[in-house]
């Protein structure tokens, strides 16, 4: 039986994927989502804070475009939070983890939780799923700078190396003729 916990969540989660669309929850979000999970358990980080933060940290960019005067989207997620009956400790834990993955795309890296440092490693390494879509040179070109830019950057966690070790081997290798420039990547 689901605990009420589990019934809020999946709430929440069924409420901004529809947000998003089916195509960005699934290869971005849920791979996020599991690489968290994994990351949480490692690191005995609070879940709830982690996965929550992940279902909100893309979606300004790709789920809610309707946001005056709130850029991160953190009010809409602290609203939607509230609304489902989370507490406010957790709901200002889950808006840092939005407010740092998009500090860390503008150069600052000092989280004030290991739940936020986990949302931006796990959005990272969630990335690499995205490599099967990339079919024009283009996209290919600005995917590998993307990774390289995130593997360097975003890939903090010793944990989240570790994790992502294997799969980042597998790009070098398979992309080790596309050229990358070392240019900033501003993505999701
Ligand atoms: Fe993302």
């Amino acid at each position: 039986m689901k605990s009420e916990e589990d019934v809020k969540m999946q709430k929440v989660k069924k409420k901004v994927m529809r947000k998003y669309g089916e195509y960005y929850w699934e290869r971005h979000i849920l791979p996020a989502l599991e690489f968290g999970r994994t990351l949480c358990r490692k690191l005995n980080a609070t879940c709830t804070v982690v996965e929550l933060g992940i279902v909100f940290h893309d979606a300004t960019k790709f789920a809610f475009h309707d946001l005056n005067g709130d850029p991160l989207g953190t009010k809409v997620c602290a609203e939607m939070l509230r609304e489902a009956g989370y507490p406010e400790e957790i709901i200002e834990k889950v808006v840092e983890c939005v407010s740092y993955h998009w500090g860390v795309h503008r150069g600052e890296h000092t989280a004030h939780s290991i739940e936020a440092e986990i949302v931006v490693n796990a959005d990272a390494l969630a990335h690499f799923k995205f490599l099967d879509d990339a079919t024009s040179e283009d996209s290919k070109k600005w995917l590998c700078e993307k990774l390289e830019f995130e593997w360097e950057h975003m890939v903090s966690l010793t944990e989240a190396r570790e994790l992502g070790a294997e799969m980042y081997r597998q790009f070098k290798e398979r992309f080790k003729s596309t050229p990358t420039q070392s240019s900033q990547v501003v993505c999701g």
